[in-house]
């Protein structure tokens, strides 16, 4: 089997790719990735006798042509991912997550070839911290920023692709994912990264902002599950019951690293932040056999601090550019 996987070089996706080669040794795996500032090289060291690295861009109808007419199957992480670039200057994030996967779905459907599109609870909006339902399949669009507003689109332009012209598709919308190589500008490495620098953790807004987290493996696992065993047409939800709110996470990064659980600050809250994202994954549990492995945050979170202490080599080179885009914060508490 020939996959085509766009986005390898950056956090979700290289971890997908080092699973791969991991567990499937029969797969060819070829890398599109633009090497935007959240791709990298060094995050696939070790794999480039295995796996065909191309540089290019998904909204390039001619590479990703000739790319899909050779895959059995293409796996769509590629994106501008990051909320808060996309409150600072929205105009990449619909290049690549509208464009680029528009460009992607006109190849498949040339080529009919298989293909499966990564994409995010944050489709469906938010919910109350009091509220007691969760996010199914059937829960209706509703995202807050540019970045869930690409990405939501993009979602319906796959199943608009699958009726219209059965295309075989289907599409995860996955929570917050956690674990080795994730971009320093996120919530959990930054602030790993900012206690190893000694500088104080930045919490935004009262901090009480619930994410379902999921650690990165058990992600790229339920793809796997869906590629599989997937339905064509079906979306899939992927979580791991993982709800913590922001100043639990902080607090339990700050005391696995040795310092005081509240040794940090408050800053001014993000634009549009959401309050509280919760998955339901019964459909992906039940129906295809799914279930994480990560079961104790506690845990892989500290798996996530080690690893970070351990490659500083990696993290390293991003980081003050990373830092540089926050400056507009105040301290508020
Ligand atoms: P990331 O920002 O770490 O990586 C994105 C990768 O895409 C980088 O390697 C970058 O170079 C590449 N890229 C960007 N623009 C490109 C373009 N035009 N052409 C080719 N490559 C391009 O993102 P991530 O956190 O790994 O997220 C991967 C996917 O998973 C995204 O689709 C995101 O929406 C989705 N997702 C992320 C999370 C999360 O918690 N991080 C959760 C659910 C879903
Ligand atoms: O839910 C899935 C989504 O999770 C993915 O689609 C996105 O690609 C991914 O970036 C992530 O989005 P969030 O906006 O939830 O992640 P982020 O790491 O930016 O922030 C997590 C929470 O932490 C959020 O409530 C904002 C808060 N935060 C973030 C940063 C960077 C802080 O309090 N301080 C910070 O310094």
């Amino acid at each position: 089997m020939r996959i085509l996987v766009t986005g390898g070089a950056g956090f979700i996706g290289s971890n997908f790719v080092h699973l791969t080669a991991a567990t499937r040794p029969d797969v060819q795996q070829t890398v599109l990735d633009a090497f935007t500032y959240a791709g990298d090289r060094a995050s696939l060291a070790g794999l480039e006798d295995r796996i065909e690295i191309v540089e290019g861009d998904v909204a390039d109808a001619e590479v990703v042509d000739r790319l899909v007419a050779d895959a059995d199957a293409v796996v769509h992480f590629a994106a501008e991912s990051h909320n808060d670039n996309s409150l600072a200057d929205p105009s990449p994030f619909v290049r690549t997550n509208l464009i680029g996967t528009f460009t992607l779905l006109e190849a498949v459907r040339k080529h009919e070839v298989r293909y499966h599109h990564i994409s995010t609870d944050e489709v469906y909006g938010d919910l109350e911290l009091d509220d007691p339902g969760r996010f199914t399949e059937a829960t209706p669009y509703n995202p807050s920023s540019p970045y869930s507003s690409t990405k939501a689109g993009s979602d319906l332009m796959v199943r608009a692709w699958v009726r219209s012209f059965g295309v075989r598709a289907t599409i995860s919308n996955c929570s917050n994912n956690y674990g080795p190589r994730q971009h320093v500008e996120k919530f959990i490495p930054r602030q790993i990264t900012n206690i190893i620098d000694g500088v104080r953790p930045k919490l935004y807004g009262d901090g009480l902002n619930v994410r379902d987290w999921i650690h990165v493996d058990d992600h790229n696992r339920a793809v796997w599950t869906i590629l599989e065993r997937g339905e064509i047409g079906q979306t899939y939800l992927i979580g791991a019951n993982g709800e913590k709110n922001n100043k639990e996470v902080i607090e339990q990064i700050l005391t696995g690293m040795g310092k005081d659980a509240h040794d940090y600050d408050h800053v001014t809250d993000r634009a549009g932040h959401d309050r509280r994202y919760a998955i339901d994954s019964t459909m992906l549990r039940e129906k295809l056999g799914w279930a994480p492995e990560f079961a104790d945050f506690d845990a892989g979170l500290a798996a996530t601090i080690d690893w970070y202490r351990a490659n500083e080599a990696w993290w390293r080179p991003q980081k003050a550019a990373a830092e540089a885009k926050y400056t507009g914060q105040s301290v508020i508490s």
